[in-house]
């Protein structure tokens, strides 16, 4: 058995390789395992760190948008297993490029090669985004896409092509579409990494707009377990939901973050809200459970234990912290950098993190 794994040096491609291939998911024991990562400032080799040596095992760094490379590495019969993406909606609200380029003509391309190579298997890992925000209840699999932020557009746009493929050619795809993770090895411009990593270096976090946003939290290593989930008992062509975390609204989750790095409500800034802000998602994933999915992470331990990591990886975080200066101008225009007060502080010259 041969697996691609295309994004596997990010947050959660990479939970899922070493998950892999330390013997977590049996169907899969002793497969080959090909990484196919472009390595953008959100991949990180050291992410793979502690596989990298694993017979069967190998890192190409790569852009799945790369017709040639891609055929030379989905051999015939191969699992895809679609991580690679822009992920960061922020950015995607600064520049959408890099979101077509890799969400939709990259997943295409992974697509088009799947079927001229005869995959086993493509699973798609989607999002809750896909289909905007909803006030009350929770979506099922069969709602109806309503996007709102280019990334999010970008993804539900590489959902409908991957269920074209289904439809038309028959290509075994399978899509998941989680909820917020959480986890050890997130880039720190997500929320927790960020809030995490600031107020351990004794700064202060900007939250956005009124803070009563809410979010579904769940911790990376039940993402993945759902994913393997539906990769084994899943059916083609079918959506699968994962979530049944924890909704919490911004300003509540913002709270436990500070009891959990020793801060107060003083170290939180309102700053301006993000454009077109999503206020609720909410997944309804009886679908998944029917095949046996129960998400295992309690928040709160899941919670302590990814602030202990952070705590105690500042290397890790240190060098994820530098922002392009693009990303950084952006972030200025909404967020105003407060003074330095740490030994952990890891601003770089030019850009505000
Ligand atoms: P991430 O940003 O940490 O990692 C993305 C990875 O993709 C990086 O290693 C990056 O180098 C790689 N990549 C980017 N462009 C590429 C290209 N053109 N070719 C090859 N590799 C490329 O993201 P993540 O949080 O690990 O998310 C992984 C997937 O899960 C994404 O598809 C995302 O949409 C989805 N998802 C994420 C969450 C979440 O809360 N983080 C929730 C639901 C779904
Ligand atoms: O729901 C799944 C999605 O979760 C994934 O598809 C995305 O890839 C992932 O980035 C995440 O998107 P969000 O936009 O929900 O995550 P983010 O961590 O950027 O923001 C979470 C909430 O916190 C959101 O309401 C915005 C707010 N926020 C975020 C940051 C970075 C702040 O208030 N301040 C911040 O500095």
């Amino acid at each position: 058995m041969h697996i691609l794994v295309t994004g596997g040096a990010g947050f959660i491609g990479s939970t899922y390789v070493r998950a892999l291939l330390s013997g977590d998911y049996p169907a899969f024991a002793g497969a080959d395992v090909t990484v196919l990562d472009k390595l953008t400032y959100a991949g990180n080799p050291a992410n793979l760190a502690a596989v990298a040596g694993r017979p069967g095992f190998r890192l190409v760094s790569g852009d799945i948008a790369d017709a040639p490379l891609v055929r030379e590495l989905l051999v015939p019969g191969s699992v895809v297993v679609n991580f690679a993406a822009e992920t960061h909606v922020d950015r995607s609200i600064d520049d959408a490029g890099s979101f077509v380029h890799t969400n939709v003509t990259g997943t295409h391309v992974l697509l088009e090669t799947a079927l001229r190579q005869r995959a086993d298997r493509f699973l798609q890992v989607s999002t809750d985004e896909v289909y905007g925000s909803i006030p009350t209840g929770s979506w099922t699999e069969s709602s109806p896409l309503l996007p709102n932020s280019p990334y999010a557009a970008s993804k539900a746009s590489a959902d409908l092509l991957a269920l074209s493929y289904f439809r038309t050619h028959g290509l075994d795809v399978r899509i998941t579409r989680c909820s917020n993770n959480y986890g050890p090895h997130q880039h720190p411009e997500k929320l927790i990494p960020r809030f995490t990593t600031r107020l351990l270096a004794g700064r202060t976090v900007p939250l956005y707009g009124d803070g009563r946003h809410i979010r579904d939290w769940l911790h990376v290593d039940d993402h993945c377990r759902g994913i393997q989930l539906a990769l084994e008992r899943g059916e083609p062509g079918n959506v699968y939901h994962i979530g049944g975390g924890t909704e919490l609204s911004n300003r509540s989750l913002t709270r436990e973050l500070l009891a959990a790095c020793g801060a107060d409500w003083s170290a939180v800034r309102h700053v301006a809200d993000r454009l077109g802000h999503d206020r609720r998602y909410s997944l309804d994933d009886s679908r998944l459970r029917a095949l046996g999915y129960r998400p295992r992470t309690a928040f709160a331990e899941g919670l302590r234990a990814t602030v202990d990591w952070y705590r105690s990886h500042p290397d890790w975080w240190a060098t994820r912290a530098e922002y392009d200066a693009r990303y950084a101008n952006a972030d200025e225009r909404r967020d105003t950098p407060c003074a330095a007060s740490s030994s952990l502080e890891v601003r770089q010259p030019g850009s505000v993190h």
